[in-house]
């Protein structure tokens, strides 16, 4: 059904019988036909068709010529603002019907932790925490790691998802506590499973990606608890013992039946081609191209999850992070193939701004992946002209 909604005044418009459908919400004291002018509209009174946040636009709102906001455009209470701003007082609206479908259902993508492959991907992720907690434990113990078995826990999570780039996504939702070491193992392989199909590695180069990004940390389960689970930063001592659990962990495996490049990934996931990082100090091609890949993943999930002394960061702003710092230590390549494809996954995502405004994501700059152009209303905000405005987070 479509009314025309009422910001502040109690007044309320309906339409004439043959125009059943529709009838009027106002914004203040004064009632207009700020939508349409619709002669058919006439007045009664209605005290329940207030506007609120969340209704629809069933028309667009044209004021003295300038399109203020388009039809179908969700009214949140920066875009009712923003209206009343221009002295709009009448908008038309959908309004809930039993006996027609809700026009809310059509446009507004429901949020991401009441998706239904969402739940499946959470109660799978869930169950698969315990998995790998339990499969990286006997590899300490002695057991043999079978790439088969690793590789399932990842091949099963990724098979709840009806598009694989939701990943970025989801994770982000799951919950990290006391499993957050068996968690990050699990983000880091599923986005390592990603990123060997946007580098068309073959499928059998894909399975020992995805199993070296489950194994990369495997030496932490080595490093003293308090250490690891320290809140705050490590001291020279602590990041040394820290540092160790690269070394440790490619000695984990090192006997072991399985390829070399899942070994390497653990022992160089935290080289630098610049030779900035350790264990060994390696240089450019000299790092496994493997580790280089589990690198990347494993720095963006670390910054993407929630910290204690910190929220989880934006994307966006990860992207500008990687952008400013990570050029000249991570393999540029893959690095780039890494941001792109990030960015691109959020073209069409809500992203709430530094000043309060939740916005569209409309268009990505390829020059400027963690700056790009987002729709508020019927405004576009190219972020790259507005340096004052940052993505605080997508919402
Ligand atoms: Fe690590
Ligand atoms: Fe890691």
């Amino acid at each position: 059904m479509v009314v025309l909604a009422k910001i502040i005044s109690r007044s309320v418009f309906e339409t004439s019988p043959n125009n059943s459908m529709e009838s009027v919400t106002t914004m203040n004291n004064k009632t207009i036909y700020a939508a349409s002018g619709d002669k058919n509209i006439k007045p009664v009174r209605r005290s329940n068709a207030v506007i609120k946040t969340g209704m629809v636009l069933a028309q667009e709102v044209i004021h003295d010529g300038k399109l203020l906001c388009s039809k179908n455009t969700v009214l949140t209470q920066d875009r009712i603002d923003y209206l009343k701003s221009w002295g709009v007082e009448t908008v038309k609206v959908y309004i809930q019907d039993t006996a027609a479908p809700s026009k809310h259902e059509l446009i507004v993508p429901a949020p991401v932790n009441e998706r239904v492959d969402f739940r499946s991907f959470e109660k799978e992720y869930s169950n698969k925490i315990n998995v790998v907690k339990g499969q990286l434990i006997d590899i300490c113990s002695g057991a043999e790691a079978s790439v088969d078995r690793l590789y399932k826990v990842t091949e099963d999570i990724m098979g709840k998802l009806e598009h694989k780039n939701d990943i970025f996504n989801y994770i982000r939702f799951m919950k990290q506590s006391d499993e957050a070491t068996f968690g990050h193992c699990i983000n880091v392989s599923l986005l390592c499973n990603l990123f060997g199909h946007w580098v068309n590695m073959k499928e059998d180069e894909i399975v020992l990606l995805t199993v070296a990004g489950i194994l990369h940390d495997i030496g932490k389960t080595k490093i003293p608890e308090q250490i690891l689970c320290k809140r705050g930063r490590l001291t020279e001592e602590e990041f040394t013992i820290m540092k160790t659990h690269t070394s440790v962990g490619y000695d984990l495996l090192r006997s072991m039946n399985i390829q070399e490049d899942i070994k390497l990934s653990a022992l160089m996931h935290h080289e630098k081609i610049d030779g900035s990082g350790y264990p060994m100090g390696a240089v450019g091609s000299g790092i496994n191209k493997f580790a280089c890949i589990v690198s990347i993943c494993d720095i963006y999930d670390a910054m993407t999850a929630d910290r204690c002394y910190r929220g989880r960061l934006s994307p966006f702003y990860v992207i500008k992070t990687f952008e400013t710092q990570s050029y000249g230590e991570l393999n540029t390549e893959y690095l780039l193939t890494f941001l792109q494809n990030i960015a691109y996954t959020f073209l069409n995502s809500m992203v709430k701004l530094n000043d309060g405004r939740e916005c569209e994501v409309v268009f990505i700059n390829k020059q400027h992946l963690s700056r790009p152009i987002v729709k508020h209303g019927n405004d576009l905000i190219d972020l790259l002209l507005h340096k004052e405005l940052d993505i605080l987070e997508v919402i």
